[in-house]
C-alpha cells in the first residue's frame, strides 16, 4: 500500500476575520503588526535570502549545532521514551529541517503544523515519496495563539521539534505559556527548540540590519502585504527599516518608521503618523542558557540537555517532558 499523507485545517484561514485586529493594532497608540504578517509569498522567500547573509548567524549556526549534535540528541531521546515517537514539528514550512531528523530519529509518525495546510501540501507530498512508510499529517492551526492538538491526531509519546528560535517572537511570559502548552502536547516525550543567545550588541544589531538590506526588505514588505489585505494605502517610501538589539530587554526590536508626516487610510479607518513616529513590527527576544533552561523547567519539563556552538552564539534544547 501506497501512503498518501493526511491533511487538515483545525482554523479557517480567513483573512477577513483578523482585519479588526489588524487596524486596531494600527491605531494603537504604538501602532504595531504582528511579525506573522512578514509571511506573504514574497516575505517567506526574503526571509530565506536572510538566512544565506554573512550576518544573520541563527540559521547556519543552528543547522551546524544539529550537523554535529544529532545523533547525541536521538539517543538521549530514545532513552526517554524508547523507539517509538511521533514527530510534531511547530511552524513545519518546506518541512525540510525535520526531514534531515529522519533518518536518526526515526519517527512513526509526523505530523507538520503550519498556519495554513497550503503551505505543506507539496512540501509533505514530496517527503512522503521519500518515506513511504512513515504516516503523515499536515494540519493547519495558527498555534501562536494557542497549541491545540485534538487528542485523535497522534498517539504519543510526542517529539516537540521547534527550530529557527521562532520562541523569540514571544515575550517571556507567552514563550512560557507557548512551551507549557508544548509539554502537554509531548504526552511524556520531550521538546526540541532552537534558541539565539544573547550576544554582542554589534553582531545583534548587524543580524538584523544587514548591509545589503534584505531585512529592510522583508520589513517594508509587510506594508504591500497589508495594502493587499488590508486595504491600506501604506506608501513604501514613505518608510526606513529601523532595528536595533536592547541590551535591558534582552531583545531585538524591529520597526517602520516614517519618514515624514503622512495619513494612512483603509475602509472604515485612518491613522496620522508624525516624522520619526514608528511601526512596531516584530520582537526577537534573546536568551541566555540559564534563564530559558530555567524557563522549561517553569513549564514543567525536566531532565534538559543543551548543546550550542563554539561560541555560544546558539542553543539547542531537549527537554524531556
Ligand atoms: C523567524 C522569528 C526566528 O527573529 O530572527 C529575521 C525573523 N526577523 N530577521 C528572527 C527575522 C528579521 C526570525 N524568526
Amino acid at each position: 500500500m501506497v501512503r498518501t499523507p493526511r491533511f487538515i485545517q483545525l482554523q479557517p484561514v480567513d483573512d477577513a476575520r483578523q482585519m479588526p485586529a489588524l487596524w486596531s493594532g494600527l491605531q494603537a497608540p504604538v501602532a504595531r503588526v504582528s511579525p506573522k504578517y512578514f509571511y506573504d509569498a514574497l516575505g517567506s522567500r526574503l526571509f530565506e535570502a536572510i538566512t544565506e547573509l554573512d550576518e544573520y548567524y541563527p540559521t547556519r549556526t543552528e543547522a551546524a549545532i544539529f550537523d554535529a549534535h544529532s545523533a547525541d540528541m536521538a539517543a538521549r531521546l530514545r532513552a526517554h521514551v524508547g523507539a517509538a515517537h511521533d514527530l510534531i514539528d511547530l511552524g513545519a514550512g518546506s518541512c525540510a529541517k525535520a526531514a534531515k531528523l529522519f533518518p536518526l530519529f526515526a519517527p512513526r509518525r509526523y505530523v507538520a503544523v503550519d498556519i495554513s495546510v497550503d503551505f505543506l501540501k507539496h512540501s509533505l507530498e514530496c517527503l512522503q515519496r521519500a518515506h513511504p512508510d512513515m504516516d503523515m499529517l499536515g494540519v493547519g492551526l495558527d498555534f501562536s495563539a494557542a497549541l491545540a492538538l485534538p487528542a485523535a491526531l497522534y498517539e504519543g509519546p510526542a517529539l516537540v521539534f521547534y527550530p529557527g528560535s521562532s520562541i523569540g517572537n514571544f515575550a517571556p511570559d507567552e514563550a512560557l505559556r507557548l512551551l507549557r502548552e508544548a509539554h502537554t502536547a509531548a504526552r511524556g516525550g520531550a521538546l526540541l527548540i532552537g534558541v539565539d543567545l544573547v550576544k554582542d550588541k554589534a553582531v545583534l544589531d548587524a543580524a538584523y540590519d544587514d548591509a545589503l538590506g534584505v531585512t529592510a526588505a522583508f520589513n517594508l514588505n509587510v506594508l504591500r502585504h497589508l495594502n493587499r489585505i488590508a486595504g491600506t494605502d501604506f506608501r513604501l517610501a514613505d518608510w526606513r527599516h529601523v532595528a536595533f538589539f536592547d541590551p535591558e530587554r534582552s531583545r531585538i526590536e524591529m520597526h517602520l518608521e516614517a519618514r515624514q508626516s503622512l495619513t494612512v487610510q483603509w475602509p472604515g479607518g485612518e491613522r496620522r503618523f508624525a516624522a520619526g513616529e514608528r511601526i512596531l513590527t516584530e520582537h526577537s527576544w534573546k536568551w541566555t542558557r540559564a534563564r530559558f533552561d530555567a524557563l522549561l523547567r517553569e513549564a514543567g519539563f525536566g531532565d534538559v540537555a543543551c548543546w550550542t556552538d563554539a561560541r555560544d552564539g546558539f542553543a539547542v534544547f531537549l527537554a524531556c517532558a
